[in-house]
């Protein structure tokens, strides 16, 4: 009878466990239907009884999973079978199928079987929030959190506006409450389910087309920028620009944090920043990066940074991350020389394109480049010398592109363009051998579903790389600048503003 009985318990307990058990990223944790965590993850090794993850209960928003074979090998590389310690691991909501398994130091804790509830708390369930006040200009707005029994406590006031940002730090499944500064209307009621970035109210056109006359501008602004790069001598690279892969985990980091707040981007202010963007013809948005989330992410950047550069850098600037849609057009420019000596792009997501959307970089020799960029590619580049943009108008209906922009200088060297190129610096490629021209290396399909034929440009001097723009375009003044840019924009949709 003693014996029937703990065979039945065994079954059972086999059963729940096998339940839990996650044998594949990809497959057994929980997606939803564009392939995102549908919930942050607790993850933790199977069969170790002695794990607090194994026996704690998963708190709202989150589920906890046990691994075992190829997940467990993927998310802990380093775990022993059998060993007594107890590594774990937090995966966001949101988080892309493709790097699920990747997860960022700061959710990882090597052993938790002493300090599991104080990690978990101040790691996984604690969440950043940043808010921006566009419900008022005259008072600010009253956030209150509420606590258990429902009633709400005054945390913080936020006056109008980006520059007055406010971000503290929450924890996922509390619950708070804005109200305007005068009534006391509830204007907005939210739990926090993850890190969070939004704005309370609506965000104001970018800037007032009024009084511009762009054309003029925009041609003034190419000369200008042409003359800007031509006084930078110092190079870092062969070629002033190359492209590259994001680690995989923060890749995921910047990913999950992207689609967990698409829907909260606001549009960008421009008044008065000149015409870098076309603003006044397409909308230009962006999501401000709560701060302790771009501190992870700046330091991960830097050190590629800086492998790249082949000198100690410093960051200077983190632009949140900005979100292009159809019709929008960057002019060719060069960033400011006192801090952007060497700088990032990063592609974090792109939809609905029909055509890609190339960065367009000069190289040392002024000859046009065209990097084409999937979710996850970076871009390095000299960016007060390399002159850079992406003309062509981003096409397709409800596209959307969204990039982030880091900056760069040698460190404690805010006169580096003073300075020649130390010993050991890459050749710039200036003088090339033989030529490049267009050639069909193939055909593909388009997304009109006809075969299309697909051109590479290909040059006798491999030095130049495969990103030579199929129109083998160099320029050599202000004024070709001007020509690539009516060149590109010919077929580009009618304004979406509309100027009287
Ligand atoms: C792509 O376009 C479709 C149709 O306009 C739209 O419903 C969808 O939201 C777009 N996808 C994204 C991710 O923006």
């Amino acid at each position: 009878m003693k014996l029937f009985f703990s065979a039945l318990l065994a079954t059972s307990l086999s059963a729940a466990s096998a339940d839990k058990t996650v044998f594949s990223v990809k497959d057994d944790l929980s997606f939803d239907e564009s392939g995102k965590l549908a919930a942050h993850h607790m993850l933790y090794p199977a069969g170790n009884w002695d794990c607090p993850a194994a026996t704690a209960a998963a708190p709202h928003g989150f589920e906890f999973r046990a691994l075992a074979g190829e997940a467990l090998q993927m998310v802990f590389p380093d775990y022993e079978p059998g060993s007594s310690a107890c590594p774990v691991a937090c995966p966001e909501l949101g988080t892309d199928r493709s790097v699920a398994h990747a997860i960022m130091p700061h959710r990882r804790n090597p052993d938790s079987t002493n300090n599991f509830n104080d990690w978990f708390e101040g790691n996984c369930k604690r969440a950043e929030v940043c808010l921006i006040n566009y419900h008022s200009r005259e008072t600010p707005v009253k956030l209150f959190w509420v606590d258990r029994d429902g009633n709400p406590k005054l945390h913080m006031e936020i006056e109008y506006g980006e520059r007055k940002t406010r971000c503290f730090h929450s924890f996922v499944g509390h619950r708070f409450q804005a109200q305007d500064g005068d009534t006391g209307a509830v204007v907005e009621e939210f739990t926090i389910e993850h890190t969070l970035s939004t704005a309370i109210g609506e965000s104001p056109p970018s800037g007032d087309p009024q009084g511009h006359n762009f054309d003029r501008e925009i041609e003034s602004t190419l000369r200008h920028e042409w003359t800007k790069h031509e006084r930078i001598q110092r190079t870092f690279s062969p070629l002033g620009f190359k492209k590259a892969r994001l680690p995989d985990d923060v890749f995921a980091s910047m990913g999950s944090f992207y689609f967990n707040n698409r829907n909260n981007v606001l549009r960008e202010e421009w008044n008065g920043k000149g015409v870098f963007v076309n603003w006044w013809e397409t909308d230009c948005y962006f999501v401000q990066i709560p701060w302790d989330l771009k501190g992870k992410w700046q330091e991960r950047l830097r050190l590629l940074v800086e492998a790249w550069a082949g000198v100690p850098v410093e960051q200077t600037d983190m632009y949140g991350l900005r979100q292009y849609v159809e019709g929008a057009r960057l002019l060719t420019h060069v960033d400011r020389e006192s801090t952007h000596a060497v700088s990032l792009i990063v592609n974090i997501a792109q939809h609905n394109l029909t055509e890609p959307w190339p960065v367009e970089a000069n190289d040392h020799a002024d000859r046009l480049h065209e990097i084409i960029m999937q979710p996850g590619d970076i871009v390095y580049y000299e960016s007060a010398k390399a002159l850079h943009g992406r003309n062509r108008p981003l096409m397709g209906e409800d596209a959307r592109y969204i990039n982030l922009f880091t900056h760069y200088r040698p460190t404690g060297d805010p006169k580096w363009m003073l300075k020649a190129n130390p010993e050991g610096t890459p050749e710039p490629v200036l003088e090339v051998k033989g030529e490049c021209r267009l050639q069909t290396v193939g055909t593909a399909e388009l997304p009109n579903k006809q075969l299309g034929i697909v051109e590479a440009v290909k040059c006798d001097d491999e030095r130049l790389g495969d990103t030579i723009s199929p129109t083998l375009f160099t320029a050599t003044g202000g004024e070709d600048l001007i020509d690539w840019w009516k060149m590109t924009g010919a077929n580009r949709k009618k304004a979406t503003y509309n100027i009287e």
